[in-house]
């Protein structure tokens, strides 16, 4: 009887997440440029929107100015349209090879795409490491039913070199190309996909993290917070292609998670969307070091400024941050703008999954 409520829950958020998909983010006919009044919003928390300049009453980064549209940049956009909503521009994979983005990548697909810059110290890392995620969730459908794309939106830096050094960082898997181009093209798709609060790869916090997973046979798009639960997000690809996502779940929050108890505990929620993309607690070491113990090797200041600004620790080249930060291959653990409250949280967190992951051990639960 319990499955059944979380079923229809479930079934409920899908559909909210559909419909929303389809009434804000979707790339109809209409022009995305067109939308534009507002003029400062938060690259952190995108709805949050003002008039003027100031600060965001939830994280408290100063606001950025969206861009106005331009007119003839519009004109120049439409042009280059054709029959279909996305440009059909020349962009270059890791592997050095040409394609079209239209007709090579989305054409007849079902896609999951993300714009990163691979010198990004915010909030990339976690999207991409999600994405990770999501591929191992998807199994082997990845590559054959759906096709994961990571665009750079700062080509000057990312050459198809570095984009195939950073994939094998984060153990990216088939089935998932990484591309840069000309800056203008990448501006127009990311414009035309309604990713467009970015301005070049120089200017970190303009960045909205955000994957966008779409059906173009269908017309089905949506776009998801890089701090969604990718096990919803799977369930969603599942609905698009019709089929049972593989149960792979690699990490004992994510299991944990997937259990949908319906009090969720802020701790796990937090843990699960802002860091098992990257860690496990008690299951090994993923893009970053298992978890399991480190508040019992690391005092409370530490960990709290490791958790809420670990890349000034690195910058300061504080000695275990520094050495740790040199060991994973230099992947930096990202800055992700927690509260402290929320911080606080997570550490008590890791605390309570250390003793409950010791209990488990003895009483044999699977894991
Ligand atoms: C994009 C991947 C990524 C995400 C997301 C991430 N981390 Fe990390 N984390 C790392 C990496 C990599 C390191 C190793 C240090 C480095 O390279 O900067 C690390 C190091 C740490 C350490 C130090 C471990 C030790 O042995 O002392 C802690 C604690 C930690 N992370 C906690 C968290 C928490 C809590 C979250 C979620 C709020 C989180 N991390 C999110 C990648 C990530």
């Amino acid at each position: 009887m319990k499955r059944k409520h979380v079923k229809l829950l479930l079934l409920g958020m899908l559909m909210v997440g559909i419909s929303l998909a389809i009434n804000s983010q979707a790339p109809t006919g209409v022009s995305f440029a067109q939308q534009q009044s507002v003029e400062y919003s938060c690259p952190m928390h995108p709805e949050v929107k003002s008039k003027t300049p100031g600060s965001c009453p939830k994280c408290g980064m100063t606001l950025k100015q969206v861009a106005q549209p331009d007119p003839a940049a519009d004109a120049k956009e439409n042009a280059q349209w054709g029959d279909t909503h996305f440009p059909n521009v020349e962009l270059i994979t890791q592997d050095g090879k040409k394609v079209r983005f239209y007709d090579d990548l989305i054409k007849g697909k079902v896609i999951a795409l993300e714009l990163i810059y691979t010198t990004c110290k915010y909030n990339c890392p976690l999207e991409t490491a999600r994405m990770v995620q999501l591929q191992k969730q998807l199994g082997d459908h990845v590559g054959k039913d759906i096709f994961f794309y990571s665009i750079t939106i700062d080509p000057e830096h990312d050459t198809p070199e570095v984009l195939k050094e950073y994939a094998a960082k984060y153990h990216v898997g088939p089935g998932w190309t990484f591309l840069t181009g000309k800056l203008a093209d990448i501006k127009l798709i990311s414009k035309r996909l309604g990713l467009d609060k970015l301005p070049t790869g120089n200017d970190p916090d303009g960045h909205m993290p955000s994957l966008l997973i779409g059906n173009d046979a269908t017309g089905i798009w949506m776009r998801n917070s890089a701090l969604d639960n990718t096990k919803f997000m799977a369930m969603k690809i599942e609905d698009m292609l019709g089929y049972k996502a593989q149960q792979t779940v690699d990490t004992v929050a994510a299991n944990q998670a997937g259990a949908v108890k319906l009090n969720i505990n802020t701790g796990q929620y937090l843990f699960v969307t802002r860091c098992a993309a990257c860690h496990t607690i008690g299951n090994g070491d993923k893009v970053g070091p298992d978890l399991l113990g480190v508040t019992n090797v690391r005092d409370h200041a530490w960990l709290s400024r490791m958790i809420s600004e670990p890349d000034k620790l690195i910058e300061e080249k504080d000695p275990i941050a520094f050495a740790l930060f040199q060991k994973y291959k230099q992947i930096p653990m990202p800055r992700l703008n927690l509260a402290e409250a929320d911080v606080n949280t997570l550490i008590e967190f890791m605390k309570t999954q250390t003793a409950s992951f010791a209990s488990r051990e003895k009483t044999g639960t699977q894991n």
